[in-house]
């Protein structure tokens, strides 16, 4: 087999069989073939598309390129969930202890944040003595006792994905639905879980712009899923404005802690009671897609959800952390509407590039952060707002920069007729 070949055939049109699919992945982490003949098949791959079966073969060669995650060894079913990435976005932290605490077993490897999206290991660390690297014995063995655990992803997995996401990164062929399918399927793969729901997040703050390509990566996800034998659910919900108040990572955890009690926003508690209902069913823990609503409603409501995320962030080691008190900043201040009206858009690009300017997230992947500093919402799309109400605090330990300020300014549509609330989840694909 000829590498030139196999990008000739995909160059004109013609899907790659299985074995072709495998050679480009098998040579390609094994050195024999080089970045420029890989370079020219991605972008092949850019203009052509994959059809679902190619898909399915390229994530299949990812996937065995590294370790596969054995949760055998763990009783009933295992549920895991991921986001494509988006501004306050502190589902997993929710939705962990909420589906964990009615018996469903999580058993997450998670990421950190990078740019404007944050990552949920960089909350999770944000928490006084709260570890993410657990053993693999470790791991299994708290599954098996609490229900969940949440550990950082190994170098192991899937390094095919890491070698093609640093050459698509610098050659223009990342936004390929395909090939970001098979990425993502892969890494969710080879955690091993049976059952998989995915966010994928459509905006301003996302990776997808509309709804269209939302839909076409969530049904090739599915797809490559079911071809597996997982169950595997896409929700495609909104990122036209951060997801909650808070963005930054101990505001973020902050604001867990509030859902968690039965005091979160709107949209955060919508979009993980639906999340948890289609795994609490999947686990079997309820008869129903409605029934497992209600029980996840009840257990955000009466405090066994809570009760769950003491549980996790103690075996994990982070104890009697006083949450009421653990943000530490030098300053807040409030940011004012110049107009009146009601609120249009809240760009989430803008707050989570605000937010990582504060010190909060990384603009590279060497960067130290501030867990402290971040931005808080006071009002969301759809409200009304007087010139000179304050729109969102900022929680700052650095000097208050132009460009911060700019990204602000920039944030906010204010119009002067009526807006819905928008709905969170637009749609559900399974
Ligand atoms: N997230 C991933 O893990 N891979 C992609 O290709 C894009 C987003």
């Amino acid at each position: 087999m000829r590498m030139v070949d196999i990008i000739e055939r995909k160059r004109m049109g013609t899907p790659n069989t299985q074995e072709e699919i495998k050679f480009v992945i098998d040579g390609y982490v094994n050195g024999d073939i080089p970045d420029y003949q890989v370079s020219a098949w991605l972008m092949a791959i850019y203009f052509q598309g994959m059809d679902d079966d190619e898909a399915f073969f390229l994530t299949k060669a990812m996937l065995y390129s590294g370790d596969i995650i054995d949760l055998s060894q763990i009783d009933g079913v295992k549920v895991d969930k991921h986001s494509t990435g988006g501004v306050g976005d502190k589902t997993t932290l929710v939705l962990g202890p909420l589906v964990a605490s009615v018996g469903a077993k999580l058993a997450k490897l998670s990421g950190r944040g990078l740019g404007h999206t944050g990552g949920t290991l960089d909350k999770m660390e944000s928490v006084p003595g709260l570890r993410i690297d657990i053993e693999e014995e470790k791991f299994i063995k708290q599954v098996n006792e609490i229900n969940m655990a949440v550990a950082g992803q190994t170098k192991k997995i899937v390094p095919a994905d890491k070698l093609l996401y640093a050459l698509r990164d610098v050659t223009g062929t990342v936004p390929s639905i395909p090939l970001i399918a098979s990425s993502i399927m892969s890494k969710k793969l080879a955690s091993g879980a049976d059952v998989i729901c995915l966010d994928v997040k459509i905006g301003d703050g996302a990776f997808m712009k509309t709804l269209e390509d939302a839909e076409e990566l969530s049904r090739i996800m599915v797809s490559i899923g079911k071809s597996f034998g997982k169950k595997v659910t896409a929700f495609i919900t909104n990122m036209d404005q951060p997801l909650g108040f808070a963005v930054g990572n101990r505001l973020e955890v902050k604001e867990v802690v509030d859902t968690l009690n039965g005091k979160g926003p709107d949209d955060l508690v919508e979009l993980c009671e639906d999340i948890a209902s289609y795994m609490i069913y999947y686990a079997r823990k309820a008869d129903s897609i409605e029934a497992a609503k209600a029980l996840a409603h009840d257990q955000l409501n009466n405090g066994k959800a809570y009760e769950k995320f003491l549980e996790f962030t103690k075996a994990q080691g982070a104890n009697d952390v006083d949450y009421n008190n653990f943000i530490q900043v030098k300053d807040v201040d409030s940011y004012l509407a110049t107009e009146t009206g009601y609120i249009k858009e809240i760009k989430a690009l803008n707050i989570g590039l605000a937010s990582m300017k504060l010190g909060g997230g990384r603009e590279t992947k060497e960067d130290d952060i501030d867990p402290n500093v971040g931005i808080v919402l006071t009002k969301k799309v759809g409200d009304y707002v007087k010139k000179g109400d304050v729109l969102l605090d900022i929680y700052r330990n650095t000097e208050l920069t132009k460009e911060i300020v700019s990204l602000l300014d920039d944030a906010y549509i204010i119009v002067s007729e009526e807006i819905k609330t928008p709905k969170t989840i637009q749609k559900i694909i399974n």
